[in-house]
């Protein structure tokens, strides 16, 4: 697998296209951003946690039958994944009121949702990523009817296998963003799923393991990674 030009540089990770037009590297990076990239810090580690993470969550969901971009590790910080047309919606699910959420709404942070509550935001850092419906994205052509409907049932499921990894590890997924692409014509999962992207609590003490701890001016932010890594039976190179 040949690595050719840069595609992409985003706030997180970089994208290489390759020898096969199919196919891009994507490079996780220690670049750690918050508040629309205002916020801004290189963790060192930050990179190979998060794509170590990341693989073990979508080799999960894919055996669950949930089809994904990830194609297979590369180095410690890199992956090869389907390069996929990105939809521009990012799909949230919450089991647990916080962030955002009680911002928008003043409802009590620590709510519990049942049923988990599933909200669209527009990708857009410009417009600091904005709350929208489906009739939005419809309308706008940001995604089709079916697709949307494909995202919503893919969401709900993912929130079930992860809520139920995280537990097993002792963690409670809080929320969650997923963000899906199109290869061929059908919907797969891309991008990553991390504590970058994840509310991860302790179980017993409720502490934020995830980019709260960044957010926030916490501390120990790989630290606390590493801890959900571990916890999830990952072996961590470095
Ligand atoms: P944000 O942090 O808001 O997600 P970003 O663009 O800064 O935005 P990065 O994680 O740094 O985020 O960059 C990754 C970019 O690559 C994102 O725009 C994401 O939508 C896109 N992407 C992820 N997976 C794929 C894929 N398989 N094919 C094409 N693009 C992808
Ligand atoms: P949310 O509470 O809406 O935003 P904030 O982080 O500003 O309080 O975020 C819900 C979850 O989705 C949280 O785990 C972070 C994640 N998320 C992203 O990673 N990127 C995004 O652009 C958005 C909107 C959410």
């Amino acid at each position: 697998m040949q690595k050719q030009q840069l595609l992409y540089s985003g706030k997180a990770k970089s994208l290489f296209t390759t020898d096969d037009e199919n196919l891009l590297i994507a490079e996780f990076r220690d670049d750690t951003t918050a508040f629309d990239g205002e916020k801004h810090q290189k963790l060192s580690g930050k990179g190979e946690t998060n794509l170590a993470i990341s693989t073990h969550l979508m080799n999960e969901i894919e055996n669950k039958g949930i089809p994904t971009h990830f194609v297979k590790s590369l180095s410690s910080t890199e992956c090869v994944v389907k390069k996929l047309k990105m939809l521009p919606v990012e799909c949230v699910i919450r089991n647990i009121a916080t962030g955002s959420l009680c911002r928008r709404l003043g409802v009590q942070q620590g709510l519990s949702l049942r049923p988990p509550l599933f909200e669209l935001f527009l990708k857009n850092d410009e417009l600091h990523d904005p709350l929208i419906n489906s009739d939005h994205a419809i309308s706008f052509g940001w995604a089709t009817e079916a697709q949307i409907a494909t995202m919503r049932e893919y969401t709900f499921k993912l929130n079930d296998i992860l809520r139920e990894a995280f537990s097993n590890a002792g963690l409670i997924l809080v929320d969650a963003k997923f963000e899906f692409g199109i290869h061929d014509g059908e919907v797969y999962v891309g991008d990553e799923i991390s504590p970058d992207s994840c509310r991860i609590w302790d179980a017993l003490t409720k502490e934020p393991l995830d980019k709260d701890r960044f957010r926030q001016d916490l501390g120990k932010v790989v630290a606390s990674y590493q801890e959900i890594a571990l916890r999830l039976g990952i072996s961590l190179t470095a």
